[in-house]
């Protein structure tokens, strides 16, 4: 059996994990770094200095958790973009020097194209290309249309804010803790979420892009002239038409664009996919249309390093191995590298 060590440091979380090339997770290490809630979103520089501090702790845990010595292991794997590229170099730096004192390869990933792959940790038998998958984080909305594991198109995407972005933006302005997008989903419940009328981004039939800017305008303009009494008495309605008002773009295009493609099989990934409402109704509306949808366990759809590991596993079989040149950049979207 081979080994892979991974690690995720693209954002605020500062992940390492131990998978072998069945896809199976020996183990998977987070720390979510605290330190930024009171600033209400993340701060960068923090974000580099607390993976330099986490990253050589965690890496040892991760191993103990796994069973492993350090020379059992058969490469190493870290996401290389898009991310803050501070964070992204403290990780690949530590993989590099692990990969060259080691002596093993070093793969890299990109980090949304590694959210996708999270599916195949519990899905893979039942996953076959082609297939379309959503990718929605913090700061991406793609939809990707797969022709194999490894070829693949982005088909649509967002035009201005993305759909995470606009869960954390919409709940700072109701007066909520970042990041937002988990509160919400909870306050959510049992809310109406016609309550408040909010608009419906790009809905032209042949458009597969998203637009969040107009909608988190409108929000603003909503709670405006709100005190904070009424946002109190009414907040689970309030997060209910948020809520809607987010996912029913995402789910009407994505599942239009599987029709359109015949495709029968969507992957939903990425911090958002933890949304119990995004995962509820894309289901329920697929199934009657004949579309199986996929998604992570909760703790696999926000960042860790396990999906990173996961979507280096076909680079591994493949040989496609990255030089210890290699440099972090932090451009937007889903790429093979
Ligand atoms: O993928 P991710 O962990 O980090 C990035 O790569 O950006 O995504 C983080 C995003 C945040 O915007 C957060 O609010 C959102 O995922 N998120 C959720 C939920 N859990 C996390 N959004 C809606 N409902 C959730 N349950
Ligand atoms: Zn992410």
């Amino acid at each position: 059996m081979k080994y892979i060590l991974s690690f995720e440091t693209s954002c605020d979380d500062t992940s390492v994990a131990v998978l072998n090339t069945d896809y199976e997770v020996l183990s998977n290490v987070v720390s979510t770094q605290k330190e930024h809630l009171e600033f209400g979103g993340v701060l960068p520089e923090l974000a580099s200095r607390m993976h330099m501090q986490n990253i050589m702790r965690l890496t040892q845990v991760a191993l103990d958790k796994a069973g492993l010595e350090m020379s059992q292991i058969d490469a190493l794997a870290v996401s290389v973009n898009p991310g803050l590229i501070g964070s992204l170099i403290v990780g690949l730096a530590f993989a590099k020097s692990m990969a060259w004192s080691l002596e093993v390869p070093l793969i890299t990933v990109n980090h949304l194209l590694s959210h996708i792959f999270a599916n195949f940790i519990e899905h893979r038998g039942k996953i076959e290309s082609p297939f379309l998958a959503l990718v929605v984080s913090g700061g991406h909305t793609e939809l990707v249309h797969f022709i194999s594991e490894t070829e693949f198109e982005v088909v649509g995407k967002t035009l201005d804010d993305a759909a995470g972005e606009t869960f954390d933006k919409s709940a700072i302005l109701m007066g909520l803790d970042f990041p937002g997008g988990p509160i919400i989903d909870k306050l959510s419940k049992g809310g109406d979420k016609s309550f408040v009328k909010l608009p419906n981004p790009l809905p032209q039939k042949d458009n597969y892009n998203f637009s969040y800017s107009g909608m988190k305008t409108a929000i603003r303009t909503y709670l405006l002239d709100k005190d904070e009494d009424f946002i109190k008495e009414h907040i689970h309605d309030i997060a209910a038409s948020v809520q809607d008002a987010i996912i029913q773009p995402l789910i009407k295009k994505t599942l239009r664009k599987a029709r359109e493609l015949k495709i029968n099989q969507v992957l939903i990934s990425g911090g958002v996919a933890a949304n119990s409402a995004l995962r509820h109704k894309m289901t329920h509306a697929a199934k009657r249309q004949g579309i199986e949808v996929f998604y992570p366990s909760l703790e696999l759809c926000t960042d860790n390093a396990a999906m990173i590991a996961a979507a280096a596993i076909p680079k591994f079989k493949a040989g496609d191995f990255a030089e210890l040149s290699v440099n972090a950049d932090s451009t937007k979207g889903t790429r093979y590298l």
